[in-house]
């Protein structure tokens, strides 16, 4: 089980550190996979595009080979029974942690003006995402390792006091293949927030990769041959590594080490190749975008398996609480 916030568009890390996991899993287990919009009103309260990004980022999932006959490939709000579960387990969580919270820490600093009892709750909301379907797998990128973390402690506390109803939920990848993705400009990795002319986007078009990947940090080139890599030389090779032929690779790998690399030439070689990478992507997605009808059937069809798990999972909890009186 995984979720995705709606706030803004899928970028290369979000491909790499979570959507490719995800079309991996849906082949070898059960995958419940959502677009968290009521915890983007913890930060985005005002919901005139609500629909629209739920739209955005759910097409460019199944652009990206997400299938909606595999998954349940729903949105949260479409399962009222999140709210339910929510409800029992901030029952269970103290306010002490919550405020501890590195995510809540951050948001206090950022939206001093909007610190809602939604935002201190977000890891309970989340817990209950999971927990409603039981699910003990969940792909997600290290930032969400703390929330995890709190998922696992409120599913003790509720187990321990209500007796064993949840599998502890642990964040799932497939080891070897945990990527990182370096920003354009060396500043760490690929982010939504950060810079946008850092990041590529899966609706970037090509001429606005062409432009992004061009400025993309590099120095004067090696100074002798074989010198190991500065950072920045290292990202560039670092991103040719996910979209590129491994002829192409060794080409600039050699050219490197004989100290004949031209930085010019590997740029323009990238930005073709991600070209290629990300327009199927972009124009799938932006066809499946136009096509409100097969948009609300697919939220439809995912919302039905999600209840009927979530369903049953909720009688399971008043059960257990005491509460089916
Ligand atoms: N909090 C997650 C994020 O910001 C999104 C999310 C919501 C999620 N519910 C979830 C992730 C349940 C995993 C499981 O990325």
């Amino acid at each position: 089980m995984s979720g995705i916030r709606p706030t803004g568009f899928l970028h290369l890390g979000n491909y790499f550190g979570a959507l490719r996991n995800y079309i991996r899993m849906q082949d070898e287990y059960e995958c419940f996979f959502m677009v968290a919009d009521l915890h983007s009103l913890t930060t985005h309260p005002d919901t005139k595009e609500l629909k629209s990004n739920v739209q955005h980022v759910l097409s460019e999932n199944i652009a990206c080979g997400l299938d909606p006959d595999k998954v349940a490939l729903y949105c949260q709000s479409h399962i009222y029974e999140t709210s339910e579960l929510y409800l029992y387990l901030n029952m269970l969580a103290y306010k002490g942690e919550l405020e501890k919270t590195t995510t809540f820490k951050d948001k206090v600093r950022s939206q001093p003006e909007n610190v809602n009892a939604g935002l201190l709750t977000y890891p309970v909301l989340q817990t209950a995402d999971i927990l409603l379907h039981r699910a003990s797998l969940v792909p997600v990128g290290k930032d969400q390792e703390q929330h995890l973390e709190m998922s696992r402690t409120f599913t003790k506390r509720f187990n321990h006091r209500y007796g064993n109803v949840f599998p502890e939920p642990k964040a799932f990848n497939y080891g070897s293949e945990l990527v990182r993705v370096p920003a354009l400009d060396g500043s760490g990795k690929m982010s939504k927030s950060e810079n946008q002319f850092a990041t590529l986007y899966l609706s970037d078009d090509d001429e606005l990769i062409r432009k992004k990947v061009i400025k993309a940090k590099t120095d004067t080139g090696p100074l002798a041959p074989g010198s190991s890599k500065p950072e920045a030389i290292g990202n560039i090779f670092l991103l040719l590594k996910l979209v590129s032929d491994p002829s192409v690779i060794n080409k600039f790998e050699t050219d490197y080490n004989n100290g004949s690399i031209r930085y010019g030439d590997m740029k323009k070689q990238l930005a073709e190749d991600m070209i290629k990478f990300i327009t199927p992507i972009r124009q799938k997605a932006e066809a499946i975008r136009n096509d409100e009808n097969y948009l609300k059937k697919v939220m439809e069809k995912g919302a039905e398996k999600a209840r009927k798990s979530a369903k049953a999972t909720m009688e399971l909890v008043r059960q257990a609480m005491g509460l089916n009186y």
